[in-house]
């Protein structure tokens, strides 16, 4: 035990491709790969693709120690990656948490129950998850994620040396209140051969008086540019040919740098990468979506001609309350911008209904901009009270019945553009990346991803998945078009 103790190094990755090692030695001596088996795992995600990253990574370190991956949550290692950005996507989280509760009871009561995302920042969340589910037994939240392995290992030696059961006396929870740097070079497993997420920046700065990333998430961090061409290069080798770029507000990508760098320059070097041939990023904030972001986009034929430009209400009075730093004129005037230098360019929103003080007023300003953008797309979200943030405590809640209301209005707007835009790619010839196969009346069906982000759906051989496809767009159903292929591109 001193020997180990001795040799535990403090610098990372090291520490933690240390822990990976002495997890497998512990349960080798579990026995929990005797006669060829392995333990396995399951992980579930919710929220958005900062957390779909965050898991592929837990993933890439638990099939280090020697698990392997099972599709449902019968298994020796259950994680939940979790959600808090409003409230059902915590109520999901619960739900899962009851479920595999029972399971543990009934059918494998040394399965290792883990929680960890977003939602293990709240202080409160932490409190109820250890009064009310004994049998959770890992509790971390996002800024120390890259623990994972070292979590796991106190994790085995308390079940080794403190109590015969596995028991909540075992429970290992960790929870930093700060971020504590960027841990990079720990395994991942990627869910696609020829997509991937890039995280280019962690955090938020902007405290958007509705949301509770800032909180959760902590302050803005970038990467070095350095290490994200590296590991954009390093994608590329394995045959990655999409990559999204990802970070809550990606044009504040480079503060705090000591290097000469914005999002345009990182944008404009990745596209240099030989291999790379499409590149998306998310999510831009449209107070600081500078034009030589527009004109990289227009200048280089590798990055998507997609722009995310999340509204969130098209109500200046709203929008200030909201914190958002532009108005309604600001936001217009934006568009029009990159509709001038990137007329072919999809432009897709979020927009939330009845935030607190939104009068009948501010809501058809919110329609008068959805009508005179006409979105590609637009997510479109009932404002949730997230404790904690500002506008929680705001009196002017809006009462449900007229949130329901205005958001069956705004859906119905939101279609009909999304369907005029949709029909413009009618009998035209699309590059498409192919992604999926399913077999339909026994004929392979492939779906293919186009620039805009829509898919397609098209005949032919499952060879061509993660390949790139000229498809002919022969007809168009609201959100998605049936095509016929061209060529190989
Ligand atoms: N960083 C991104 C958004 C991340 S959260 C940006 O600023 O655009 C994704 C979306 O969830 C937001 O754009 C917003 O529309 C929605 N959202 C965030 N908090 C919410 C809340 N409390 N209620 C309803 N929707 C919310
Ligand atoms: Fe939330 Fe606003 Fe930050 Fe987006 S920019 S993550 S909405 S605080
Ligand atoms: Fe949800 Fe956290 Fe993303 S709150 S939206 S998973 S940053």
């Amino acid at each position: 035990m001193t020997d180990r103790i001795v040799s535990v190094p403090d610098t990372e990755p090291e520490r933690q491709m240390y822990f990976v090692g002495e997890c497998k030695k512990l349960l080798e001596e579990n026995g929990a790969f005797e006669g060829g088996k392995a333990p396995t795992y399951h992980i579930s995600t919710f929220g958005c693709q900062m957390n779909f990253r965050d898991s592929e990574k837990f993933a890439g370190v638990l099939e280090s120690i020697g698990y392997k991956p099972v599709l449902s949550e019968k298994a020796d290692f259950v994680l939940y990656n979790t959600c808090t950005v409003r409230e059902n996507a915590s109520t999901r989280v619960y739900g899962r948490i009851g479920y595999v509760g029972k399971v543990k009871k009934e059918s494998n009561p040394s399965m290792i129950i883990g929680i960890c995302g977003c939602m293990m920042q709240e202080p409160d969340e932490v409190e109820k998850m250890k009064k009310s589910y004994s049998f959770i037994d890992i509790i971390f939240g996002t800024h120390n994620s890259y623990k994972i392995a070292e979590l796991l290992y106190n994790l085995l030696v308390n079940r080794k040396t403190k109590a015969v059961k596995p028991s909540f006396k075992t429970r290992v929870v960790e929870v930093l209140k700060e971020p504590c740097g960027i841990v990079e070079d720990l395994p991942v497993k990627y869910d696609s051969t020829f997509r991937a997420g890039l995280n280019i920046m962690y955090g938020c700065d902007k405290f958007c008086t509705f949301c509770i990333v800032p909180y959760v998430r902590g302050r803005e961090r970038s990467r070095r540019s350095c290490d994200i061409i590296k590991e954009a290069e390093h994608l590329a080798s394995r045959g990655v040919k999409e990559i999204m770029l990802l970070g809550q507000n990606v044009n504040s990508y480079g503060k705090g740098l000591d290097e000469d760098i914005t999002f345009a320059k990182l944008v404009d070097k990745l596209a240099d990468i030989k291999g790379i041939e499409r590149i998306r990023f998310m999510t831009p904030h449209p107070k600081d979506l500078s034009e030589d972001l527009i004109e990289v986009m227009a200048h280089r034929n590798n990055v998507c001609k997609h722009i995310h430009l999340p509204l969130q209400s098209g109500s200046s009075k709203i929008l200030k309350r909201m914190n958002r730093h532009y108005t309604k004129e600001e936001y217009l005037s934006l568009v029009k911008k990159i509709r001038d230098i990137l007329p072919e360019a999809a432009i897709t929103t979020d927009i939330i209904v009845g935030f607190p003080g939104e009068t009948e007023e501010d809501f058809l300003e919110t329609l008068e901009v959805c009508e005179n953008v006409c979105y590609d797309s637009a997510f479109t979200f009932i404002y949730s009270k997230r404790t904690g943030t500002p506008a929680a405590s705001f009196d002017d809640q809006i009462p449900e019945d007229v949130i329901k209301d205005r958001f069956d209005r705004l859906l119905k707007v939101v279609a009909d553009c999304s369907a005029k835009k949709a029909s413009r790619l009618l009998g035209t010839d699309c590059k498409v990346l192919v992604e999926s196969e399913e077999t339909k009346d026994g004929a392979t069906e492939l779906t293919g991803r186009l620039d805009n982000n829509l898919l397609v759906h098209f005949k032919g051989d499952k060879d061509l998945i993660g390949k790139m496809i000229n498809v002919h767009i022969e007809e168009c159903r609201d959100f998605y078009y049936i095509g016929k292929m061209i060529q190989s591109v």
